[in-house]
């Protein structure tokens, strides 16, 4: 496969460029600092005409899949009454708008037998404590899933939601805080970034070539 990968310089991006070049796959890697796919774009995913110029080179492709997003321990940590409406737009903004950015680039280059995956959270089907915006603007994430699997058909539109994954979000919480989440899940652990990066490769590859529209739920039984 010919697959495109935003927030390829990430946790479960870089997992996700490794093992689909392992599977002998052609990996076109976008990020504002990736280096590890077959190809790297510098690209900010606000930046509209970067990325039709990427789009442009790049050609027809099997797959794409939008791994990047807004991360800010900061804010992920700030409590209600600290939160302002600002917050949620700057998270808004990378989830969500660059996300159709991308995928408004790159649907001319989109085959028909091709498949679109975005990266989810189960806080945006269960409510979390933490990180308000960023569940909010994951939830957005499903509804853009649904109405572009209907716009694009038969291209396939798929997201995942995960629940916690081994990625540099660890390093904003406390061992408390962490053991916390451990413990939320039915497997008492978190996924490591290539367990994430199976289930996105699952959704862009033909194994799945009759699902569409759907949330695919890895989190360990988290949300049970
Ligand atoms: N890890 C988890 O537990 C978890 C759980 C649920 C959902 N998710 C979602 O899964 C996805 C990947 O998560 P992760 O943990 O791998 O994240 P990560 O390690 O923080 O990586 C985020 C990626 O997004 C890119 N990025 C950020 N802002 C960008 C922008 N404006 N333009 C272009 N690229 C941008 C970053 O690259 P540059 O800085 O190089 O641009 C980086 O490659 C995210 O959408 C995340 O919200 C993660």
């Amino acid at each position: 496969m010919k697959i495109v990968i935003t927030g390829a310089s990430g946790g479960i991006g870089s997992a996700l460029v490794n093992l689909a070049r392992e599977r002998g796959d052609y990996v076109i890697g976008i990020s504002r600092s990736g280096k590890n796919a077959d190809v790297n774009y510098n690209c900010d995913v606000l930046d509209v005409q970067c990325l039709a110029e990427v789009a442009e080179e790049v050609g027809d492709v099997d797959g794409l899949a939008l791994l990047h997003g807004h991360g800010s321990g900061e804010l992920w940590n700030k409590k209600i009454d600290a939160l302002s409406g600002d917050d949620f737009l700057e998270v808004f903004k990378i989830d969500v708008v660059g996300s159709f950015n991308v995928v408004k680039a790159f649907a001319p280059n989109l085959k028909t037998n091709s498949s679109v995956v975005f990266a989810t959270s189960t806080p945006a089907i269960v409510g979390d404590v933490y990180g308000v915006p960023y569940a909010v603007a994951k939830g957005a994430l499903i509804s853009l899933t649904r109405s572009l699997a209907k716009i694009l058909s038969p291209i396939r539109v798929n997201s995942v939601a995960f629940g916690p994954v081994e990625t540099k979000w660890v390093e904003w919480i406390d061992e408390v805080e962490l053991s916390r989440f451990r413990e939320r899940t039915l497997l008492k652990r978190l996924a490591t970034p290539r367990e994430a990066a199976e289930a996105i490769y699952w959704l862009l590859s033909p194994s799945s070539s009759y699902v569409t529209g759907q949330l695919l739920i890895v989190d360990g039984g988290e949300s049970l």
